[in-house]
């Protein structure tokens, strides 16, 4: 036998719906289950490719996007749960085709190796610094905490971050 089972396109069809996502100031409408983690049609309907899949579980940070101003993995939350709440994804920091002043300071400090972690550990940084543009090295590391590095360039991070904090003040 050949083909999608019968049972499986039957359970397709009847779960999927349509949201409305709220996504870097645009609204966008996906087709799909309930359940399915936002990252997906970020990814594949959206066309944002920024935020990244790397554990699927929450624990890495690769796929953080801001929901509401806050630091949220995409990988675990379901669709249903970010419809009508603002969502911003790595794209949406910068303006006009402009990197922001954080990503600017990236650059600077030449904070990425593959980059594979960056759009995430990006969005950590900038809910941090819009609730504390000063923040120290304790509150840089705190704020990173939930997100991993393979390369290990959190020492360039830190300084990153801390780069774009002075020179917004
Ligand atoms: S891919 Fe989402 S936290 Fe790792
Ligand atoms: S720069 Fe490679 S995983 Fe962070």
């Amino acid at each position: 036998m050949t083909g999608t089972p019968e049972w499986a396109t039957a359970r397709t069809l009847a779960d999927e719906k349509t949201f409305t996502l709220n996504v870097n100031g645009e609204q966008g409408r996906v087709t799909c289950s309930a359940d399915t983690p936002l990252l997906y049609p970020l990814r594949n309907d959206l066309g944002l490719k920024g935020s990244r899949f790397g554990c699927g579980l929450g624990q890495c940070g690769a796929c953080m996007v801001l929901i509401d101003g806050h630091p949220t993995p995409s990988c675990d939350l379901p669709v249903w749960a970010a419809e009508g709440k603002d969502i911003v994804a790595v794209e949406g920091l910068s303006t006009d085709g402009e990197m922001s002043p954080l990503q600017q300071a990236f650059v600077a400090e030449q904070a990425a190796q593959c980059g594979f972690c960056m759009s995430g550990i990006l969005m950590s940084a900038t809910a941090l610094l819009r609730l504390n543009p000063r923040p120290d090295e304790a509150g840089v590391r705190a704020a990173l905490d939930r997100n991993l590095c393979r390369c290990g360039t959190h020492t360039r991070v830190i300084r990153a971050i801390l780069r774009a904090a002075k020179e917004a003040s």
